[in-house]
């Protein structure tokens, strides 16, 4: 899997439920691809471009139904997808993205209950058949991680979520994981950093330095 001069680049998403800890890995998995030699874009979503963090700012403060929700998303990704990530793999950078389309199946579909055939017709219009090669899910107790929330910050529309939300997100995103085993790295997100980031390099150690 690792990208050749001529191939197209490495696509590298980061989930998990709002206070799973991944914002804190980020940077560890950049330089860990650059020390292989790859050019990295780091990015995230909702965001990546100018349209897409105004959609950004829409979503997670102005009340909306949940296919309003999805639709505005998936417009925010379609952009990103277009102008940011696939250029970028096409010139043969690495992406790294802080959330992608199983964000949307965890949460719009698990927590918000919208129908998995709406959330699969978009997937496939939006990225027709780009996938990430490597997902990395910090998986958390639900309790655990409204633990780290409330000792955070101030929350958006999906962070003051109640704990039955996030079960319900977590349980999609376990779902999904195990629909696509080859893709999603697990992350036992409920350790010490130093821990979680020893999973994390040795993930990317595994499933993408050649065999
Ligand atoms: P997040 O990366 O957690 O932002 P921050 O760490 O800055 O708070 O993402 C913002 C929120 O957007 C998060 O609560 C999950 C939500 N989200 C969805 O509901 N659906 C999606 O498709 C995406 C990409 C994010």
């Amino acid at each position: 899997m690792a990208a050749g001069a001529m191939s197209r680049g490495l696509f590298i998403t980061v989930e998990g439920i709002d206070g799973a800890g991944k914002s804190s890995h980020l940077q560890a998995v950049a330089d860990w691809l650059r020390a292989q030699g790859h050019e990295v874009v780091a990015t995230r979503e909702p965001g990546g471009t100018a349209l897409a963090e105004r959609l950004r700012e829409l979503l997670l403060h102005e009340p909306m139904d949940v296919l309003t929700e999805a639709l505005l998303m998936f417009g925010a990704r379609r952009d990103h997808t277009l102008r940011v990530i696939r250029p970028a793999l096409e010139r043969g950078a690495c992406v790294l993205c802080d959330r992608y389309t199983d964000a949307s199946f965890a949460y719009q579909g698990g927590g918000h209950g919208l129908d998995a055939a709406a959330l699969n017709a978009l997937e496939s219009w939006v990225q027709a058949e780009l996938q990430p090669d490597l997902t990395l899910w910090f998986d958390l107790p639900p309790a655990l991680a409204a633990a780290r929330r409330a000792a955070a910050r101030s929350p958006d529309r999906f962070e003051g979520q109640d704990e039955p939300f996030f079960r319900r997100v977590a349980a999609a995103y376990a779902a999904r994981a195990a629909a696509a085993p080859q893709r999603f790295a697990r992350i036992d997100a409920d350790a010490a950093l130093d821990d979680v980031r020893a999973q994390v390099l040795s993930v990317l150690h595994q499933r993408l330095t050649a065999a």
